[in-house]
């Protein structure tokens, strides 16, 4: 959205700028939208001011509440298994890894070439294995279980052309990975794309997977202690209710550290802004105050050489 101009191309954006061109770029709802600016802000922004940077922390977001460490900080909304970055525990989970992304496109080739609901159910099932196998730290909980299906199931409703709906195909799909832009001669989806919708999909997304996925976390290699959440046979309202549990959960250890010691603010926001999206769902809604170690101070990427052309970066 930067880089057409829909929000700030100076890395810097705000809640409401964000949810915005959400709607205006891609189509989504405005309780999608909303969602995930939120989402966005508590992640890494400077609750005060509205303002977060859509990659490691900078000078130009305001600290008021503590450090604001950006959208790319580790932990609240970057979550383990994401499409076509690394697990955070390898080094790296902010820079485009164009292997991941080439064996993403392999996949789509035994469905036809979409990058559709089968083709996430297979790969989404491939990297929680391998993580499951080789990262000591995979972190599968409550946020990886909301992020990691919704930012599968966004693809094929946001990247077709809006003038041929059901064709998530690779050059729809590929300027927004490997360019970092919207695909030649592009129009957004007609319809907004709310939380329903999304919800609907993912429990879609989780009926077409082989493999449960069973949300929880490695303590060391061959030591997965799951977390007891049920995803075997989940409604659309119940995986909505997984969104709305990326943000009021009962888990400490995940807000920013900026958001840490302000718990009032955080919940007032949270009570303001978020839970009416959630209003018809009938979610469990608490949101528990984080205990005193629950900031997590460390920075994310840094902000050179951070052009993609063709899927590598340029300086
Ligand atoms: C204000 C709105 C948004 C914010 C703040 C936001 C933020 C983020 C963040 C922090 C991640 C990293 C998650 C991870 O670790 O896997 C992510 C991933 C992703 N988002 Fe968004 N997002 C927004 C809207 C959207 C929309 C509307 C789409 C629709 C196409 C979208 C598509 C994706 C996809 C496909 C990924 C996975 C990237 C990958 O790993 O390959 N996002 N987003």
């Amino acid at each position: 959205m930067a880089n057409h101009g829909f929000i700030s191309r100076t890395g810097i954006t705000t809640f409401a700028e964000a949810a915005n061109a959400c709607q205006i770029t891609l189509g989504f709802g405005y309780d999608t939208c909303t969602f995930l600016s939120a989402l966005g802000l508590l992640a890494g922004g400077g609750l005060p001011s509205g303002k977060y940077s859509i990659g490691g922390a900078h000078a130009r977001v305001p600290n008021t509440l503590g450090p604001s460490l950006g959208i790319s900080k580790h932990g609240f909304f970057e979550v383990d298994n994401s499409i076509s970055r690394q697990d955070a525990y390898f080094g790296d989970q902010a820079n485009f890894q164009l292997a991941r992304w080439q064996r993403l496109v392999n996949i789509t080739e035994n469905y036809g070439g979409q990058f559709g609901i089968d083709t996430f159910a297979e790969e989404r099932v491939l990297l929680y294995d391998e993580a499951k196998a080789t990262n000591p730290r995979f972190d599968a909980g409550t946020r990886w279980l909301a992020v990691t299906t919704a930012e599968r199931v966004f693809i094929p409703r946001a990247l077709p052309n809006g003038t041929d709906l059901n064709n998530a195909n690779f050059q729809n799909v590929a300027p927004f990975y490997l360019n970092e832009t919207f695909s030649r001669e592009w129009f957004r989806r007609p319809t907004p794309y709310s939380l329903a919708n999304t919800g609907t999909d993912i429990a879609a997304l989780l009926a077409a997977s082989s493999e449960l996925t069973t949300p929880g976390a490695n303590e060391g290699l061959g030591n997965f202690v799951p977390l007891g959440t049920d995803i075997s046979d989940i409604t659309p309202a119940q995986a909505t209710c997984f969104l709305a549990s990326a943000v009021f959960d009962n888990t400490p250890g995940f807000l920013s550290p900026a958001l840490v010691d302000n718990y009032a603010t955080v919940q007032a926001f949270l009570s303001g802004a978020v839970a009416p999206l959630f209003a018809g769902y009938r979610c469990d809604l608490n949101f528990a105050k984080p205990g005193p170690d629950a900031g997590d101070s460390t920075a994310g990427v840094n902000e050179t050489c951070n052009t993609l052309r063709n899927g590598v970066y340029q300086c």
